[in-house]
C-alpha cells in the first residue's frame, strides 16, 4: 500500500489498515461502504494475497464494496448462505461519545445496518473530524424512502422538526437512486437529544425503508489522527 500524503487520506488509510489487522483467518467479514472502509477492504485483500490470513469471505454492504472486494480478491457470500458475521468494518459520518452513529453519506445505510447489526463485532473506522458531542451537530440524517412516498415523508419529517432535502445526484440529473432503487432525503435536525427514539420514529413513517441513525451497536471505534505530522490510531 502506498502511503497517502494528504492528512485526511493518511488518517483514513491508517485506520483502515488498523481495522483490517483485526480480521482473523476463517472469518466472515461485513464489508462497509465509503472512502475509509475502502482502505480496509484493500488491506484485507493484501493480507489474503500475502497468505497472512486465509479462508475469508466478505458480505458487501453496497455495490461499491462488492466492486472493491472483487478488485482486491476477497471472495464474497450472501446472507442466505451464512448464519452469522464475525466482524464488520464500516465508516461513519458522525460518532457521539456513546458510539452512536449517523451513517448514509454514501446512501448505503440500509444494507450497512443489516450487515453491521448482524456482526458479532462491529468496528467503526473514522478520521478525527467525525467525532461530535451530539449526533446531528453537523450532518443531516439520511433517510431512504420508496419513490412514491417522497412527498408525504418529507411533509411528516418537517412536522417532526426536521428540514428535509431530497439528495441530488452528482454527474447525474435528478435524485440519487440507492442500490435498492429508492431515493434518499437528508433531514437536518437542530439537535438530536434522543437518537434511540428518533431512529424508531423515522422508521415508523410509512414509506421509509431505513434511516442512518445507528444506536447501541458499535463495539469499537478506531479514530485516525495526525499527531506531530504522523498518523496515529486511537480507540474508543
Ligand atoms: C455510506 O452510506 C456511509 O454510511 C459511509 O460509511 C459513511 O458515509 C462514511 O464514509 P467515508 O468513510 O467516505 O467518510
Amino acid at each position: 500500500m502506498t502511503a497517502a500524503t494528504d492528512p485526511v487520506k493518511l488518517m483514513k488509510q491508517q485506520v483502515g489498515k488498523a481495522a483490517a489487522d483485526l480480521v482473523k483467518s476463517s472469518s466472515i467479514v461485513g464489508l462497509g461502504t465509503g472512502s475509509t472502509t475502502a482502505y480496509a477492504i484493500q488491506y484485507i485483500g493484501e493480507r489474503l494475497k500475502s497468505g497472512e490470513i486465509k479462508d475469508i469471505v466478505g458480505v458487501p454492504t453496497s455495490f461499491q464494496a462488492e466492486v472493491l472486494a472483487k478488485e482486491y480478491g476477497i471472495p464474497l457470500t450472501t446472507l442466505d448462505a451464512i448464519d452469522h458475521i464475525d466482524i464488520a468494518i464500516d465508516g461513519a459520518d458522525e460518532v457521539d461519545p456513546q458510539k452512536n452513529l449517523i451513517k448514509g453519506g454514501g446512501a448505503a445505510h440500509t444494507r450497512e445496518k443489516v450487515v453491521d447489526y448482524l456482526a458479532d463485532q462491529f468496528i467503526v473506522v473514522v478520521d478525527a473530524g467525525k467525532l461530535v458531542d451530539r449526533l446531528g451537530s453537523v450532518f443531516a440524517v439520511p433517510v431512504e424512502v420508496i419513490p412514491m412516498a417522497i412527498t408525504p415523508v418529507m411533509r411528516t419529517v418537517a412536522q417532526l422538526g426536521g428540514k428535509p432535502e431530497l439528495r441530488m445526484g452528482v454527474k447525474k440529473a435528478g435524485p440519487v437512486i440507492t442500490d435498492q432503487g429508492n431515493m434518499v432525503i437528508d433531514v437536518k435536525f437542530d439537535s438530536i437529544d434522543d437518537p434511540v427514539n428518533l431512529e424508531k420514529t423515522l422508521n415508523n413513517i410509512p414509506g421509509v425503508l431505513e434511516n442512518g441513525i445507528f444506536v447501541n451497536c458499535t463495539d469499537l471505534v478506531l479514530i485516525g489522527e495526525v499527531k506531530d505530522g504522523l498518523p496515529v490510531v486511537r480507540k474508543i
